[in-house]
């Protein structure tokens, strides 16, 4: 196993260049399973979660290929329409392969991904909508199975405890594109990931309308076609490099990072007093010496996104006054809180809440990476610290993050890889 170092102090500088959005990858990926035709998909980022994805779709019986930043694929033959709990385990988001598979085949057998480190995850309204469309749902043996004679569309509502859904939308609306009639998603997940994958259905021939907004309307049609994509920059890594560079007081151009993803993201730093302005292609982050705590509570998008919590977490951690983060996404995602206070932060978890005592410094430390955005908070973390950071179990970063410490070495960090 790897673990990172890091020697903190050093305010990042240069233009870093943002990969493509892992969330809209590996739902673009289970898409290509609707077609018998070839697909290409562009501005790929090279994580263990796409080739976790390129696996499960090789499992299935079809052509998958990586290379260059670009995936083909081609499920022309497919042989099974099962997909193996050893795969599924290792990443929730390959349920998302559930939808296309009953679209295409009208049954599907996925393993049910279980809780993680960030708590239940439940795949209620995945079910709900499959139901709503005409199959038949039963859990067997840890898995779930579904059957459908035939596909009609519906109308649905799909809204949790906890808001709306990514995956269950994403799942929905990939079954629902080949089903018979019209399908009404209310309550649907407006992130832009699930635009990026309605355009992609929409460019394989697909009718859907209103994705980006609560209530998407699909029209069922008999055949989609292949096509090429080019997928979207993550709006998550845009995120955590802004906020690497307002930890660091530093002064940097972050290419693909676009406003109009990052919107909540952008208003409270602004509010933090963090400068950002245009600049070409993206966002340029320049520092400002005394930032002050804000506020913040995660909600599905538009507001603020859970995937940045952690991170913001880090930059209040040495924003002198109080500060209280809200999770109402993952009410236990907090596992980052003890390994932030063991680098000297001052953070206190309430139930959902976090109340944040910003500190004027933090000291590098052994910690430990718990998941994939807590890693991205303790590598924040270590940047700002004084000394040296070790970070264990970066396995998580690689499922999220392309060439992190390379990126970051580019903008003069002082970060390497070494074995554990
Ligand atoms: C996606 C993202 C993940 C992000 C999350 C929330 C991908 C691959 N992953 O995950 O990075 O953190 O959105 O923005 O895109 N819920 C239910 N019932 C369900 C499904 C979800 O109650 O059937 C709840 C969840 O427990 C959670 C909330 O709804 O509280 C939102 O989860 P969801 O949007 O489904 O997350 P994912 O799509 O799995």
């Amino acid at each position: 196993m790897d673990k990172l170092v890091i020697e903190g102090g050093v305010s990042l500088k240069g233009t870093t260049q943002v990969s493509g959005a892992k969330n809209s990858v590996l739902p673009l990926l289970a898409a290509c399973l609707l077609t018998n035709e070839r697909c290409r998909i562009k501005n790929v980022p090279n994580l263990r979660d796409v080739n976790t994805m390129i696996k499960i779709l090789r499992s299935l019986g079809a052509y998958a290929e990586f290379s260059n930043g670009e995936v083909v694929v081609e499920a022309k033959n497919l042989k099974s329409h099962s997909a193996d709990y050893k795969l599924v385990s290792t990443m929730r988001a390959s349920f998302c392969v559930l939808g296309p598979l009953l679209g295409r085949l009208r049954k599907a057998k996925v393993s049910l991904p279980g809780g993680c480190i960030i708590g239940v995850r439940p795949v209620d309204l995945h079910v709900k909508g499959i139901v709503s469309l005409g199959a038949r749902v039963e859990v067997q043996g840890g898995y779930v199975v579904v059957e459908a004679k035939s596909l009609h569309g519906a109308n649905m509502y799909l809204g949790g405890a906890f808001g709306s859904s990514v995956l269950a939308t994403d799942n929905v609306m990939m079954a629902a594109v080949l089903a018979k009639g019209k399908t009404v998603i209310e309550s649907a997940a407006c992130e832009p990931e699930v635009v990026d994958l309605a355009n992609f259905l929409n460019k394989m021939g697909a009718k859907i309308k209103g994705h980006g907004t609560p209530c998407i309307e699909i029209e069922g049609v008999r055949h989609l076609h292949g096509t090429d994509y080019h997928v979207i920059p993550d709006r998550i890594e845009a995120g955590t490099f802004i906020l690497a560079t307002a930890i660091t007081k530093g002064d940097c151009i972050i290419k693909g990072a676009f406003k109009e993803h990052l919107g909540a993201l952008l208003d409270k730093l602004i509010e933090a007093g963090v400068k950002i302005e245009d600049a070409d292609g993206g966002l340029r982050v320049r520092p400002r010496k005394n930032l002050k705590p804000v506020n913040i509570t995660t909600l599905p998008y538009p507001g603020f996104p859970t995937d940045m919590q952690a991170q913001v977490m880090s930059l209040m951690s040495v924003t002198p006054g109080i500060s209280i983060i809200t999770e109402k996404i993952y009410p236990d995602r907090f596992m980052h809180v003890a390994e932030l206070n063991r680098m000297g932060a001052n953070v206190m978890r309430e139930g959902p809440h976090a109340i944040v005592s910003g500190k004027k410094s933090l000291s590098g430390a052994p910690v430990m990476a718990s998941d994939l955005r807590a890693s991205a908070a303790l590598v924040l973390a270590g940047l700002i610290a004084k000394g040296r950071t070790e970070i264990s179990r970066i396995y998580h970063l690689d499922r999220g993050y392309e060439n992190l410490e390379l990126k970051l070495q580019k903008l003069g960090a002082r970060v390497w890889r070494e074995k554990e």
